[in-house]
Formats: structure tokens, sequence, C-alpha cells
């Protein structure tokens, strides 16, 4: 059992059930940073074996399956992938899953990706063992978080949600408060892919840049993550109007937005992680 499962502020399954609030705000944000994420990797991947970790509506598969990997999607959430086959037309397979325990065969895949899902948890090295056990020696990891410089949008909607009585879910105060930081570094990140079985760590602090990006698709992005997007959905329509033109006023005059973000990438070193969960397969 987890450390985050025994003190009670894991992530909620029903975190991720509104898909189409995501698809109508936040994907479009992270599909530009999936982007970023693969930076690193060939144009072309054709006949790679790939996982997407924690693939959400698909940012991830949807660009890899672009390059010419075989893809397959996992996610705890059944709604996420439910928009992520929507929008593929049914062309990548997913499963519903968890990070901290893939039920798939060690040393398996040549390429794996968890695009913005180690930050979700109270181990990352725990999720980061687990993407390492499954991909192959001499495959590659991919693990991104955010970094540890937060945009002035996010201050801004924030404080004129809590002016309309909305209070941050304890599982987005862990996330933000306590897990995320643990990662937001580039040394920290390193020592967590060490720590969870990769060799050959290197990470990268990018800033990525969506300035182009209009203030209206950045506010769908704020207001469509996932501990926000209930709130707002449980708003009457004029309620919501006057919330989103508060925010656009308190927007005025921000500096152009871009999203700092961290790109672990990594080999599987072959070695168990010495607190490996779980415990099985041949190379255990
Ligand atoms: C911030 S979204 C990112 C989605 C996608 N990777 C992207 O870049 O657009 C995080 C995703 O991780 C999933 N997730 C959270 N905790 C997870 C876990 N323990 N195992 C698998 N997926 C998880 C959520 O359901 C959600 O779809």
């Amino acid at each position: 059992v987890s450390a985050a499962l025994v003190d009670g502020a894991d992530v909620p399954l029903a975190a991720y059930r509104d898909a189409a609030a995501w698809a109508g705000g936040p994907q479009r944000v992270y599909d530009r940073l999936a982007g970023a994420a693969l930076a690193r990797l060939p144009d072309r991947l054709v006949g790679l074996r790939a996982v997407d970790v924690g693939a959400g509506t698909g940012a991830v598969s949807r660009e890899l399956a672009r390059r010419g990997a075989d893809v397959l999607a996992i996610d705890r959430s059944p709604s996420m992938l439910a928009e992520l086959r929507r929008q593929t037309s049914g062309r990548i397979p997913t499963i519903v899953g968890d990070i901290r325990r893939l039920a798939l065969a060690d040393d398996t895949y040549d390429l794996v990706v968890a695009a913005f899902v180690i930050n979700h948890l109270a181990d990352a090295a725990q999720g980061v063992g687990e993407l390492a056990r499954v991909t192959r020696r001499g495959g590659h990891v991919v693990a991104t978080t955010f970094g540890a410089d937060d945009h002035p949008i996010k201050a801004v909607v924030d404080d004129v949600l809590v002016g309309y009585g909305f209070v941050h879910p304890p599982w987005y105060r862990a996330l933000k408060d306590k897990w995320m930081p643990l990662i937001a570094t580039p040394p920290a990140l390193h020592a967590v892919g060490e720590r969870g079985g990769l060799t050959g760590v290197a990470v990268n602090s990018i800033e990525v840049d969506l300035s182009d990006l209009p203030i209206d698709g950045v506010l769908d992005y704020r207001l469509g993550l996932a501990h926000i997007a209930p709130y707002v959905a449980g708003l009457d329509p004029e309620t919501r109007k006057s919330l989103r033109n508060d925010v656009l006023t308190a927007a005025r005059d921000l500096p152009p937005f871009r999203l700092p973000m961290l790109v672990l990438n990594g080999r599987p070193s072959g070695e168990s992680p010495p607190d490996a969960h779980p415990p099985r397969g041949a190379r255990r």
C-alpha cells in the first residue's frame, strides 16, 4: 500500500472524470507540452512499441502515433481514455491502469512516456520504477513534471475563484504543496529518476512559450483543470459568465503566457531499485 493511500490524500479517481472539460480547455495546452516532452526523440518512431502512461485524452499518444510508433495508452481514468478513443477513432488501444502497478510485463517496451503523471504521486520514484520495469533493456523512458515557478495567471484565476467561494480540494493541496515540490528542480527529478532504476538520466528544464494562445484559451485551460472544472460546472450560467469576466479583468497586463516544465530522459539500468514495488517478474 503506497504512502499516499495510507495518509488518505491519494488523488481520487473521480478527479479526472470530466474528460469533456479537459478536452475543451487544458488539452490544447497539454498538446503543446507533449511536443516539448518528446523534443529529444527522433521524428520517426516507426516500428517502436511505445506506452503512454497517464495518457489522459492522448496528447502524447497522438504525437507518438503521428511519428509512427505502435502506441498503448494507459490511464487510471476510464472517461479520459474514452475521450482519447473518441478523438482517435479507436486507433490507439487503451487500458485502464495505475502507474504505481502497471499490468505490463517486465523488460518489454521500446519507449515509455509519462507526461505530468508522476506529479500526482506521493512517491514519484515508485512510478518511475514501474516505467523502468516495463521498458526493455536499451529502451527509453521519458517523464515530465512542472517547474517550480507558476505563471501569475494561476494566482489570478485562483484568487477570483476563491472570491466566488471555491475551495481547493484536499487532493490538489497535497499534490501542489507536498508532492510536486519534491520533483520540481532538475537535481531532485534527477535523483528520483535514479531511485526509480534509470541510468543515463538527463533532466532538461524548459519554458514552453504559449504566448500565442488567446486569453480565452488560457482561461479555458485554467478553468478546465481537474481540480477546478467540477466547481465551474456547478455554477449557474450567469455566475459562470461573471466569474469569467472578473478573471479577464484581473488578467489584464500579465506577462506572456509560458509554462516551465522538466523533462526527464533515461534508460532502465536493469537493476531493481531498492524499494521497488511490486516485487514481481523475472528480473526481480
Ligand atoms: C495532468 S493529466 C495529463 C494527461 C496527459 N499525459 C497529457 O499530457 O495530456 C494527468 C493524467 O494522469 C492520470 N493519472 C493520475 N494519477 C494516475 C495514476 N496513479 N496512474 C495512472 N494515471 C494517473 C489522470 O487520470 C490524468 O488523465
